[in-house]
């Protein structure tokens, strides 16, 4: 399929999106930035939270939409180290969303087998928030298939410093050596350790740039940036996302195809 077929997925009904995805080629992991709720909700005369609220109806069609293309793997960024900074009030509201996301979610995840991770200073977060956080991440964390990692109070900067912390304790200790350590050792000490690094990560809302989240993991990640704001974020953009993704060509600094010695140089 040349580019110019995809170049506007707005033409395309979300069955025709879906029925151009080809099941090998689609990302085994999606990283998400969910931005954009405070200037949706601007945008309508409503408070931020409102938002929130919806932007976290589109992260359960996001999820729905992800699950049922047969992508296992998604993480999302939810509350950055960077967050604290907001007003307390903004702060406090999105905490209590994330207590009822949690216990709205819980049954849900254990029917739909989703292994709920959290990663990131969860010891930060309120007290009550906390425990929620933990009760679900661990009667979920045998299921294996499909997996939400949800970054609170993450800093992708902090993740790497606390893994050297640990990899150096573990040189005092005897229980490793320097030679020992490498890509795939230090990839070990990370929060996001089993899971295969980001195939694809999405930020929406039109800002192009990174803020902290997952540094390391996203270093040959397809990068997906779109100006939609996160609650207007659903199925059909999710697809029309995974589309352009199937559409690049990962070379991890190799040549293109064309260009592959069997072609002639
Ligand atoms: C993203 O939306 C959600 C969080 C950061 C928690 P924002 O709240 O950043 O929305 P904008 O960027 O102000 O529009
Ligand atoms: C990134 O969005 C963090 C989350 C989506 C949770 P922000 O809105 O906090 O990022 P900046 O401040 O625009 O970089
Ligand atoms: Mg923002």
């Amino acid at each position: 399929m040349s580019h110019s077929q995809v170049a506007s997925p707005d033409q395309f009904t979300e069955a025709e999106l879906l029925s151009q995805l080809d099941a090998h080629l689609l990302p085994q992991h999606v990283a998400i930035i969910m931005d954009g709720n405070g200037r949706w909700a601007a945008l309508r005369g409503l408070p931020r939270i409102e938002g929130h609220r919806q932007g976290l109806t589109a992260l359960r069609e996001v999820l729905d939409t992800c699950h049922e293309v047969g992508i296992p793997n998604l993480t999302i960024y939810a509350f950055s180290h960077e967050n604290w900074n907001r007003p307390a009030a903004e702060v406090s509201m999105l905490m209590h969303l994330l207590d009822d996301y949690l216990t709205q979610e819980r049954q849900g995840f254990q029917d739909r087998q989703i292994r709920f991770l959290p990663i990131g200073r969860l010891e930060k977060l309120p007290t009550s928030v906390q425990r929620l956080v933990q009760e679900v991440a661990d009667e979920t964390q045998h299921f294996t298939d499909r997996v939400l990692t949800v970054a609170l109070s993450y800093g992708g900067r902090a993740e790497i410093v606390d893994a050297v912390k640990t990899l150096v304790k573990d040189i005092q200790l005897g229980a490793l050596s320097e030679d020992q350590i490498d890509e795939n050792l230090f990839e070990q000490y990370l929060s996001t350790h089993g899971l295969p690094d980001p195939d694809l990560l999405i930020r929406t809302s039109g800002e192009s740039r990174i803020s902290n989240f997952l540094p390391w993991q996203i270093a040959y990640t397809e990068l997906y940036f779109t100006k939609i704001l996160w609650p207007d974020f659903r199925r059909h953009e999710t697809l029309a996302a995974l589309l352009d993704y199937q559409n690049r060509e990962r070379r991890f600094g190799r040549v293109t195809q064309a260009d592959s010695p069997q072609s002639g140089l």
